[in-house]
C-alpha cells in the first residue's frame, strides 16, 4: 500500500510559483552587500558539534535545546543553527584573515533549530548574513547597521524599528553578572531547570529564556547599560553619532541581549509588528572575542543575519513589490508530428539567444495547446501546420494584444522575432510608465 509522506513539521516547500519572491530578496540582498564591498562565501550545511558549543555557547537555548545533532561513525555533527560560526571557521581554515582586512563576506543559507513552529518560526529557515572581520572601531558597527538598513529599504519595508544596545566586554560583563546573580538568587526555585544552572554559569542567558515564568521574573532585572566600562560606553556613544550622521533612526533598547554567547559591545535588531510575535527580521552585533576563542589571532568582528522567511512575510504584509518571474517568450504549437523538427530548431536557436521558448510535448490538439500557452503566460505563439511548413510562412500571435505578425520561417526568423519582441517589450515599458505617471506625463 502506498504511504503518503509529508514534509517534517516546521519546514516549508518553496514551489516554482513562489520562488520569484525568494529570487527577489536574494538578488536585492546580494547586490546591496556587493555595493558595500562584501563577497559571497559558501560553507557546509553541517559542522563538527564542538564548533557550535564553543562559539554559540553551551548555555544558550540554541545549544541546549535546539540543535540537530547526529553521530556518524563515532563523530558528532550538527546541522548549522546559524551562519557566523561556520563562516569564521572557514575564514580561519582558508587563511582569509591573512589577506587585506577587513574581510567582508556574506552568505545565503539554510539553518536548523528545533524550536516550536509558529508563523515566522521554523525548524529549517533561511538567513542572509554578513560578517566583517578585522575592524574594531564604531564606524564599522555603523557600516554593518547601514548595510542591513539599505537592504530593508530596498525591499520597500516601512515600519521596521532599529533597536540597539551594548552588552559590554568581558570586563564590564563580570560586574553585570554579579548584579544579575544578586537579582535572580531570591527567585532561584521559580526559574526553569535550565535557568537554574545558568544562574551560576551565565546569568545573562536567563534574560532570553522563552519560558513565561523566567521572562516574567527577568522583566525587572538590572540592565547592562548601567554597568558599561568607559571604553564600551564611548564606543556606544560614537556608534550613535555615526548613525545620526547617516540619518538612521534608532531606539536604545537595554533589553536586547541576543541569544548567542559570542557577542560583545554593540548588538542590534530590526523589529516589525506586522507579522506577529516573531517580528525580529534581522539581528546582529559585534563579537570581538570569537576569532581568538576559535584559535585565530585576536581579531575584532561584527555581523548580522536576516531571516528570509520573515523578510518575505513582512514584504507581503506591507504590499511590497517582488520582481515578477520571467515567463515564456514564445510557445510553438506544432499541429502534427511533421512540424516538430522545425519547432525544435526554432526553439533551440532562440533559447541560445536567451529567450524562454517551449513547444508542445504532450501531443495535444491545437485548442488545448493554446490553453496551455495562455496558462503559462506565453507572450507570443507560433502555430506550425502543414501550410506553414510548405509555404515557410507563419503568423506570430501576441497573446496579450492579439496582434498577428507574418513571419518567414528559416534563417530570417530569429531576426524578425527579435524585432517584434523588442518592439513589444518597449511598448510594455512605455505602457507601465504611462500607468505610473499618467498618459501625458507631468511638466515637473
Ligand atoms: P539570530 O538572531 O539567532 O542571529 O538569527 C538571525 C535572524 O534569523 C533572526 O533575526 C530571524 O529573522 C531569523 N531566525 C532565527 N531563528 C529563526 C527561526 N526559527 N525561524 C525563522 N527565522 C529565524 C544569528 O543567527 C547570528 N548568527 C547573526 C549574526 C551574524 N550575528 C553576527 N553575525
Amino acid at each position: 500500500m502506498a504511504i503518503k509522506i509529508t514534509r517534517p513539521q516546521g519546514t516549508e516547500d518553496i514551489t516554482p510559483k513562489q520562488i520569484y519572491k525568494w529570487h527577489t530578496v536574494e538578488r536585492m540582498a546580494r547586490e546591496t552587500a556587493e555595493n558595500f564591498g562584501f563577497h559571497e562565501m559558501r560553507i557546509p550545511t553541517f559542522e563538527s558539534t564542538d564548533l557550535f558549543l564553543r562559539s554559540v555557547g553551551e548555555t544558550t537555548d540554541v545549544v541546549q535545546k535546539e540543535m540537530y545533532t547526529v553521530k556518524a561513525k563515532e563523530t558528532e555533527f550538527t546541522l548549522r543553527p546559524e551562519g557566523t560560526a561556520g563562516s569564521i571557521r572557514s575564514m580561519l581554515q582558508n587563511g582569509l584573515l591573512n589577506d587585506a582586512l577587513p574581510q567582508k563576506i556574506f552568505y545565503i543559507l539554510s539553518c536548523f533549530r528545533h524550536e516550536r513552529p509558529q508563523a515566522g518560526r521554523l525548524r529549517e529557515f533561511h538567513q542572509f548574513g554578513v560578517e566583517m572581520a578585522g575592524s574594531a572601531g564604531p564606524a564599522s558597527d555603523a557600516e554593518i547597521i547601514a548595510l542591513a538598513k539599505a537592504i530593508l529599504d530596498r525591499a520597500g519595508l516601512k515600519n521596521i524599528a532599529l533597536n540597539i544596545n551594548s552588552i559590554g566586554c568581558p570586563t564590564c560583563r563580570a560586574e553585570y553578572h554579579k548584579a544579575l546573580r544578586a537579582y535572580f538568587q531570591p527567585h532561584r526555585d521559580e526559574l526553569c531547570e535550565t535557568c537554574q544552572t545558568r544562574l551560576e554559569k551565565n546569568p545573562m542567558r536567563i534574560l532570553d529564556c522563552k519560558s513565561e515564568i523566567c521572562s516574567g521574573i527577568a522583566k525587572d532585572a538590572p540592565v547592562i547599560l548601567d554597568y558599561l566600562c568607559d571604553e564600551c560606553r564611548t564606543h556606544f556613544e560614537k556608534l550613535q553619532e555615526y548613525l545620526k550622521a547617516q540619518n538612521i533612526e534608532y531606539t536604545i533598547n537595554p533589553k536586547i541581549v541576543r541569544g548567542l554567547d559570542y557577542y560583545t559591545k554593540t548588538v542590534f535588531e530590526f523589529i516589525t509588528t506586522d507579522i506577529g510575535a516573531q517580528g525580529t527580521v534581522c539581528g546582529g552585533g559585534r563579537y570581538d572575542g570569537l576569532i581568538e576563542q576559535m584559535g585565530g589571532k585576536p581579531t575584532p568582528a561584527m555581523g548580522f543575519a536576516m531571516g528570509l522567511e520573515r523578510l518575505i512575510l513582512t514584504m507581503e504584509s506591507q504590499g511590497c513589490e517582488f520582481q515578477p518571474p520571467h515567463q515564456c517568450d514564445l510557445y510553438i504549437a506544432p499541429m502534427d508530428e511533421a512540424a516538430i523538427p522545425t519547432a525544435m530548431q526554432i526553439a533551440s536557436s532562440l533559447r541560445t539567444s536567451g529567450y524562454q521558448v517551449e513547444y508542445d510535448l504532450m501531443q495535444r490538439k491545437l485548442k488545448a495547446q493554446m490553453k496551455y500557452a495562455d496558462k503559462i503566460g506565453a507572450t507570443f505563439v507560433l502555430v506550425l501546420g502543414e501550410n506553414e511548413l510548405q509555404s515557410q510562412q507563419a503568423n506570430l500571435k501576441n497573446m496579450k494584444t492579439k496582434e498577428q505578425f507574418p513571419v518567414s520561417l528559416g534563417e530570417k526568423f530569429e531576426e524578425k522575432f527579435d524585432d517584434i519582441a523588442i518592439q513589444y517589450m518597449f511598448h510594455d515599458v512605455v505602457n507601465d510608465f504611462e500607468k505610473e505617471c499618467g498618459t501625458h506625463g507631468s511638466n515637473e
